[in-house]
């Protein structure tokens, strides 16, 4: 008792191999507080978020938690002394029900029989979404929902354990404006209740809006603490990155030309109606929408992961049929998803083999391997996108995540594709690689690349797109040039 802190850490170090994640830092959180943690991609966040869940044990330091030392073995002791945590890494069981991913390992059980009760579950899962004011089937399987509703889930999963610590490690990648309200609200009412929250995002909008406090790391290092209401955005990216950075899109002016890709009268039964739009070379088109409104499953029928039930698909005037995705970059396509578990993200496998996975013949030289090639086209890359690693031989699934996106990208643009379709690009990205994304696809659009670009942020989908197309509900409301669109119009034209 006495104390204001819930949680105090000091002297936390942790190595990997290579790898100094954390170099005798520190963090204390208030209670009742919402603690905004803050530091580029690879700076340490989730490494400390995961040493106080229990998943990492500090090679030193000193953990009080309710002034108390916390001295855990597992998430599983952490979540019974009062800690709950949104991962970064969303790792539902798919072919369970969204009930038993809730309850899972706490199932509700008749008496001492140890057969689970199911109908117990569901409705205990139901009233939580009623408290949350969520619209998300309890009995629906896991694998049917959106990345965007995995993320509810998830949400919903940490508040039901009444914690009285929840870390929210990126909790809004993958949801829109609409939900991130929704979070903000819960946040709100835990707070007045007197629950603490660490909070990781790389949202600006975001920090500010809803953190009473700031901690920024660099590299592994602490920088400092402060109250959110002392510091404005361009002194805090100061802080995280070490220079100024200014938060400006950087859209060139590019020569549009031909039309590259066209759909018609796309059709998926149940996911989206008639969708029909073009994009043109060094043209980027970017595609809003809220939650749910199909963007996602139109660009991947197009790849070929669901091929639509009718429509057709026209690239350089040619129509094709994309049956997978393997034809789809026969013809010369790139998807980025939004779901890096789909892309190999969280495969034991290195970035030298996962950034040339898709571009392997262009390595070849007389059907072998060219060794040197590789290795200097991989560490080009890395330098190219600033991915911190010790080495390209490195895991991939050792990265933070941030760099993982960044490896993932730079895979497709090895491919050297014609037409870069992007979902979410910068998930996830700090501020300075941000930036560089966007360098990046305005570089590529002037080399005469196609490229459709999807984004829950407004500010980027108006930042860098040169004709807007709006979904909702699975159909294509209209389309807004750059000039017309603005954040007021997009919703508008949604809505209408
Ligand atoms: N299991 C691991 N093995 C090896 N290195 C790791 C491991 N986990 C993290 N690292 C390294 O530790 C450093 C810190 O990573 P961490 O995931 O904590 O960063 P972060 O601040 O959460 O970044 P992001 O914003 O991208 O999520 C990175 O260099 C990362 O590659
Ligand atoms: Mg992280």
């Amino acid at each position: 008792m006495g104390t204001e802190y819930i949680l105090e850490m000091e002297n936390i170090t942790k190595e990997f191999p290579g790898v100094k994640a954390l170099d005798n830092i520190q963090l204390k959180i208030k209670k009742g507080s919402v603690h905004g943690l803050m530091g580029e991609n690879g700076a340490g966040k989730s490494t400390l978020m995961k040493i106080i869940f229990g998943i990492y044990t500090p090679d030193k330091g000193t953990i009080k938690f309710k002034g108390k030392e916390l001295k855990i073995s597992g998430p599983k002791e952490a979540v019974n002394r009062g800690i709950s945590m949104i991962h970064q890494e969303l790792s539902p069981v798919p072919y369970m029900t969204v009930a038993e991913n809730i309850f899972l390992g706490r199932e509700y059980s008749f008496g001492k029989t140890g057969w689970v009760n199911d109908k117990k579950m569901v409705e205990e899962a139901r009233k939580l979404f009623e408290t949350l004011n969520m619209d998300i089937d309890p009995t629906a399987k896991m694998k049917d929902l959106s990345i965007a509703n995995m993320q509810m889930v998830e949400i919903a999963t940490a508040v039901s354990y009444n914690a009285d610590l929840i870390i929210m490690d990126e909790p809004t990648s993958a949801i829109t404006e609409k939900e991130v309200e929704q979070l903000f609200g819960i946040i709100r009412s835990l707070q007045a209740k007197g629950v603490s929250i660490i909070y990781i995002s790389h949202k600006m909008d975001e920090i500010f809006k809803i953190c009473d406090e700031l901690t920024v790391f660099r590299d592994g290092q602490y920088i400092g603490t402060k109250g959110a209401h002392e510091l404005d955005q361009d002194t805090l990216i100061q802080m995280m990155v070490g220079r100024e950075i200014k938060q400006v899109f950087h859209k060139e002016e590019a020569d549009i030309r031909e039309v590259a890709l066209s759909v018609q009268n796309l059709s998926r039964k149940g996911k989206f109606h008639n969708v029909s739009f073009e994009v043109r070379k060094g043209e980027i088109l970017g595609i809003a929408g809220l939650m749910g409104s199909g963007r996602t499953e139109v660009i991947e029928s197009i790849f070929g992961i669901d091929p639509p039930d009718s429509g057709e698909v026209y690239i350089h005037g040619k129509k094709v049929k994309i049956k997978s995705p393997k034809d789809a970059i026969k013809h010369k396509v790139a998807l980025l998803t939004e779901d890096r578990k789909l892309t190999g993200a969280f495969l034991p496998i290195s970035i030298r083999e996962n950034m040339i996975i898709s571009s392997i013949d262009q390595f070849l030289t007389f059907g072998y391997l060219n060794k040197k090639l590789v290795d200097k086209t991989c560490k080009e890359q890395v330098k190219k996108l600033n991915i911190k690693t010790p080495h390209i031989d490195q895991l991939i699934m050792n990265l933070s995540g941030g760099n993982q996106q960044k490896v993932l990208l730079a895979r497709w643009l090895l491919n050297d594709p014609d037409i870069l379709i992007l979902d979410e690009p910068t998930r996830g990205v700090d501020v300075g690689a941000k930036s560089e994304i966007h360098k990046l696809m305005s570089k590529l659009a002037q080399e005469g690349k196609a490229i459709i670009m999807i984004s829950s942020e407004l500010p980027e989908v108006l930042g860098m797109s040169d004709r807007v197309v709006v979904m909702h509900e699975g159909q294509k409301k209209g389309e807004l040039n750059r000039e017309e669109a603005d954040q007021e119009k997009i919703l508008e034209v949604a809505y209408s």
